[in-house]
């Protein structure tokens, strides 16, 4: 089958969280299945585009309202990831450093769905399927669909996948007109809420909705930041399939952005070798456990609690711990957890920012990484840290209640039931009473380093879905 994944993010071209990820990973392991998957996202102002051989495939102009915009897509030549990777490059909308946050979002991203299906309706041939991935595609299904023009592209079948259902990329009725012509009694199909919410659209028109656990399927029906009746009126052309990760980036043994390859065998002596170089640019004591946050700094994560927690943590276990953050948003969570290194030299610290190298590094040398999320879609932390023996401490939510089982059920992880800074403290205490327990600790470490998350079962799931 030809595939088409849109997506504003793919690894490791432009990456904010889960998203790239899974889009960078998912069409090559369907590549591998025999299938032709491409992915589609527009072309940032990245190293990306500077470290690698592109070839342009289409130059055109395409139309936001009344106004022309120039277009030019690219293709990546070598094939290097797995997969055919275009890039669109619109001038003055596509061309920034950040992938999102600015004050044009909408008509960035409504632009670059226009100029993929613009370039994809002049295509000879049909593509067998559009997988469009949360709202920054949102509209495709829709303007496959209705609108004059792709009425060539209106029998391909289009799945959207709800990474995350928080955001929706709402914008007013005054933009209506940016979307190409169509027949204008349509516009319910576009409307949740008084507003055009893409997401919305996205899960009326799209032909099959997936989300990326089954859990996260279920809560959706209950809590869906407003889209909640929406998604249990359309349940019956959805399903849930659990993220993979890709086992070739996320190896313990080849691993390049680490400071000691290991493997199951040599997990000990790797991992101590990894937590120990940690703990020296860190200004940690590797002779205590070390406890990790990686991630958004939002709400959803829980990581408003973050600051508290540790506090607490940190102020009881009188230097019998060590934690260690990295992370960025909220601005007021990064200043609360930058303070905390003033209290606690030499047992606390924290990196603001994003660093892909150095969450390699966590993942390798922590012995416990705590996920506290009032919202988990899937969570792929938690799959990483599993595989680079790092026990996780999650709350039982979303994908990582599908992922993560307690050990006092015969399994290799610490779960608690509320975001709450009672919950969180009671499982960091459990965490470091099996950190004491070294026999167990190790029996657990070997059992989920061989837990297999790869994603070759659920890119034949796909597959299937698409066949269907
Ligand atoms: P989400 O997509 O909701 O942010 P996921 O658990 O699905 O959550 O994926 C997060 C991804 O982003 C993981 O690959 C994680 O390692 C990475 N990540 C998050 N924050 C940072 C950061 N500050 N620096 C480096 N990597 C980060
Ligand atoms: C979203 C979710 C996260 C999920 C990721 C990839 O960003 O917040 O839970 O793992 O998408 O699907």
């Amino acid at each position: 089958m030809e595939i088409i994944h849109l997506s504003a993010e793919c690894y490791p071209v432009a990456k904010v969280g889960g998203l790239g990820d899974v889009v960078g990973a998912l069409p090559k392991y369907q590549n591998k299945l025999g299938h032709f998957a491409k992915v589609v996202m527009p072309a940032y102002a990245v190293p990306f585009l500077q470290q690698n051989e592109f070839e342009v495939v289409y130059d055109s102009w395409g139309r936001l309202g009344n106004d022309n915009f120039p277009v030019r897509i690219f293709r990546e030549k070598t094939n290097k990831m797995g997969f055919d990777l275009f890039l669109v490059h619109i001038a003055g909308l596509t061309d920034r450093e950040k992938v999102y946050g600015y004050a044009d979002d909408t008509e960035r991203f409504l632009a670059f769905q226009i100029a993929v299906l613009d370039w994809i309706s002049q295509w000879e041939h049909r593509p067998d399927v559009i997988h469009c991935h949360d709202h920054h595609t949102g509209l495709v299904p829709f303007m496959m669909g209705n609108c004059h023009a792709y009425t060539r592209l209106k029998d391909i079948p289009s799945i959207l996948t709800i990474h995350n259902a928080q955001y929706q990329g709402q914008f007013g009725w005054d933009k209506l007109f940016k979307i190409p012509a169509f027949d204008l009694r349509k516009s319910g199909l576009l409307e949740w809420d008084k507003d055009i919410n893409p997401l919305a659209a996205a899960i009326k028109c799209a032909w099959k909705v997936t989300t990326v656990s089954e859990s996260y399927l279920e809560e959706l029906s209950q809590e869906a930041n407003g889209l909640q009746s929406l998604l249990a009126a359309e349940r019956w052309k959805s399903s849930g399939i659990l993220n993979g990760i890709d086992t070739v980036v996320w190896d313990p043994n080849t691993d390049p952005m680490l400071n000691k390859n290991f493997q199951l065998k040599t997990a000990e002596k790797g991992k101590k070798a990894n937590k120990e170089a940690l703990c020296a640019v860190f200004n940690l004591n590797p002779d205590k456990p070390l406890f990790t946050f990686i991630g958004r700094l939002v709400a959803e994560k829980g990581a408003d609690l973050l600051p508290d927690i540790f506090h607490n943590t940190l102020a009881h276990s009188q230097g019998n711990v060590n934690i260690l953050v990295l992370g960025s948003g909220d601005p007021v969570v990064e200043s609360r957890l930058s303070e905390l290194k003033n209290w606690f030299p030499g047992s606390y610290n924290v990196y603001v920012g994003y660093n892909e190298q150095l969450s390699h590094q966590i993942y390798a040398g922590a012995d416990f990484l705590l996920m506290p999320s009032r919202v988990e879609p899937c969570g792929l932390n938690q799959l990483y840290a599993l595989r680079y023996g790092t026990i996780p401490v999650v709350r039982r939510i979303g994908g990582l209640k599908d992922t993560v089982t307690d050990i006092g059920d015969g399994g290799f992880g610490i779960c608690h039931d509320q975001t709450s800074i009672a919950d969180v403290g009671h499982a960091i205490g459990r965490a470091y009473e099996l950190y004491q327990n070294k026999k167990q600790k190790k029996a657990i470490i070997h059992y989920s380093m061989q837990l297999d998350h790869s994603w070759d079962r659920a890119a034949q799931r796909y597959i299937d879905l698409y066949q269907m």
